[in-house]
């Protein structure tokens, strides 16, 4: 596995994954643009598999003392191996290094992939919105990790 920055190139990519990912909610081209253009306070990391395949993506908006995690995606067939947790780990340190003091993200309610994967990873529910994804109807769960001063400080 590889961990880099995303590039313009890795859009076609991040768009059939994020279809994939999201279904109906899934980011097309251009908003994929705009987050590129929204660097560096939006950071987007991808993790690439042999051959230089892109297999999973996850970004961050840094602008203060709070983080968030815009996104974060695996493809299905490579999900349940630790690339989310890879990535997940990398806008921890990220978001430390760039002095957040906690990191906040949003998730459905009925997500219990993902939902496990924040918890293992030190998240914990602080609100939910009620029926927030339309038109399914499904609550969001808004959870934060604080960051702890060595992640802080440590350098990318
Ligand atoms: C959520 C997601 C990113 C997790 O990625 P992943 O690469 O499968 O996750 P990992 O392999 O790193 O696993 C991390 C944790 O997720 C959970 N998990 C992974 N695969 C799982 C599976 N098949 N069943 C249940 N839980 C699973 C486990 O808690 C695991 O913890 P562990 O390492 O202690 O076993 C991935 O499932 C995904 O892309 N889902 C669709 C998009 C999405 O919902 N994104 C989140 C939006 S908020």
């Amino acid at each position: 596995m590889n961990l880099r920055a995303l590039r313009w190139t890795d859009i076609d990519r991040l768009v059939e994954l994020e279809q994939a990912a999201f279904g109906a909610h899934a980011w097309t081209a251009p908003t994929w643009w705009a987050e590129l253009a929204a660097r560096p306070r939006r950071a987007y990391v991808v993790v690439e598999s042999e051959p230089e395949r892109v297999v999973g993506y996850a970004g961050l908006d840094h602008g203060g003392g709070v983080a968030d995690v815009m996104t974060i995606a695996v493809d299905p067939a490579a999900q349940g191996s630790g690339v989310g947790r890879v990535l997940l780990d990398e806008l921890v340190h990220r978001a430390g290094s760039q002095g957040a003091e906690a990191l906040l993200l949003e998730v459905r309610a009925d997500n219990d992939r993902a939902r496990a994967l924040y918890e293992r990873n030190g998240f914990e529910v602080i609100s939910v919105r009620r029926r927030y994804y339309q038109p399914e109807g499904v609550d969001a769960v808004i959870m934060r990790r604080h960051l702890a001063e060595g992640e802080a400080t440590r350098g990318c």
